[in-house]
């Protein structure tokens, strides 16, 4: 059998690099890797390709830094020729991004059978690219990986019922099977200099929180206040460093928030273990924070992940005023939630092979 796997954004390599571990233990199976290049620095592509030994790609289509139809356009041509070429079995598509509705619309179009990793996530926000990403990529998957029970009810809604298989959530997997190399190795604490329980950690590059100049405004003038209580530190996305490059957003930040660069993986599980709490607007980061038991204020009016918000773990802040914020941040600091197990037992990957190895086309 012959897997076509997609990827092109930083959280798929990380999803996907669980999946082809366990592709490569079946002799029967050859998984082709095409990256879109969607994303390119080697801070939010190469270091995830090393540092958790995903193959090299087959293929780099290098379309990125595009607007939207620009880049999911191009992406969907070259990827069916790489369908041409590569005649695939099966094309595996993972989240919510340009690149996974790119790969879904290729194959489906050629009526090769997509399998999408992550289905019936659903933020009912149509404005957001990711919604109309996931909804589309949904409707043209023949089998559907749903990370949670509520993720299965969502398809339901939509008509969706063929196909679906509950299997938890590969984050998950990834979470326990890099931890222990993460612990070992990163020197992250010491090298930004931090103390464990001592700081806020940050992420923000959604656009309804970086394209609305007024709400990333806002956000860097709470974690301004913030900082004054607990130490900062925001390793931070091309998208949102573009913008805080900008005068009318540098002159705003306190030199007492630690910007970095973007940090790789086993960096990141490490800043998220020792934080006193996250604030993001990160899908990732939200159920890393749960996995890790560290509480989590989300920066956004809603959240695919609900069941994290109903046991605790996470907590919704719309982006408001700074000091609406910066309370939330604050209060958000020594919270805990319901002892409970939201996305598997970390066999997501296993359950997903064995299903594509079972499955014979419709
Ligand atoms: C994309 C996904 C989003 C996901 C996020 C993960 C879409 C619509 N959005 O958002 O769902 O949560 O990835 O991080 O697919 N850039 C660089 N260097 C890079 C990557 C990006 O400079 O390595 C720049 C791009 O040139 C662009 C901006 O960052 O100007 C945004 O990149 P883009 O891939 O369009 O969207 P993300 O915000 O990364
Ligand atoms: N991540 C990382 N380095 C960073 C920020 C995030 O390795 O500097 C990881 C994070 O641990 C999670 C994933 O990237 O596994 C989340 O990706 P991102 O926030 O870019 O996208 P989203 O999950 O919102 O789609």
């Amino acid at each position: 059998m012959k897997i076509l796997t997609v990827v092109g954004a930083r959280p798929q390599f990380i999803k996907a690099a669980v999946v082809s571990r366990e592709l490569a233990a079946h002799d029967n199976v050859k998984e082709v890797l095409v990256h879109t290049g969607q994303h390119y620095d080697a801070e939010m592509s190469d270091v995830f390709f090393e540092e958790l030994s995903i193959p090299r790609p087959d293929l780099n289509l290098g379309i990125g830094g595009r607007s939207h139809g620009a880049m999911t356009g191009a992406q969907l041509a070259g990827i069916e020729n790489v369908i041409v070429a590569e005649k695939p079995d099966w094309v595996v598509v993972y989240g919510d991004t340009n690149s996974t509705l790119a790969g879904a619309l290729a194959a489906a179009k050629m009526h090769v059978p997509v399998a999408h990793v992550e289905a019936g996530l659903r933020s009912f926000n149509r404005r957001m690219p990711e919604e109309i990403n996931r909804v589309l990529t949904d409707h043209v998957s023949e089998l559907l990986f749903a990370p949670t029970a509520l993720a299965m009810d969502n398809l339901a809604r939509e008509g969706i019922v063929d196909g679906r298989v509950l299997a938890g959530d590969v984050m998950f997997d990834a979470a326990i099977f890099y931890g222990e190399r993460a612990r070992n190795t990163s020197r992250i604490l010491d090298d930004v200099g931090l103390r464990p329980r001592e700081y806020a950690l940050v992420t923000i590059h959604r656009a309804e929180n970086t394209d609305d100049h007024a709400s990333l405004k806002e956000i860097l003038l709470a974690l301004n206040e913030v900082s004054e209580k607990v130490d900062v530190v925001w390793p931070v996305h091309p998208r949102t460093r573009k913008l805080l490059q900008q005068d009318e957003f540098s002159r705003l930040i306190s030199p007492r928030v630690r910007l970095i660069a973007p940090v790789g993986y086993l960096d990141m599980v490490v800043l998220e273990h020792g934080a006193a709490v996250v604030a993001t607007d990160s899908g990732g980061v939200q159920k890393e924070a749960y996995f890790l038991k560290v509480p989590c204020v989300t920066l956004r009016s809603e959240t695919e992940w609900l069941e994290l918000v109903h046991s605790g773990w996470n907590r919704l802040c719309p982006v408001s005023s700074s000091t609406t914020i910066a309370a939330a941040i604050l209060d958000g600091m020594g919270s805990t939630g319901q002892a409970v197990n939201l996305y598997g037992e970390g066999s997501a990957a296993r359950l997903i092979v064995e299903r594509l190895l079972q499955s014979t086309p419709r």
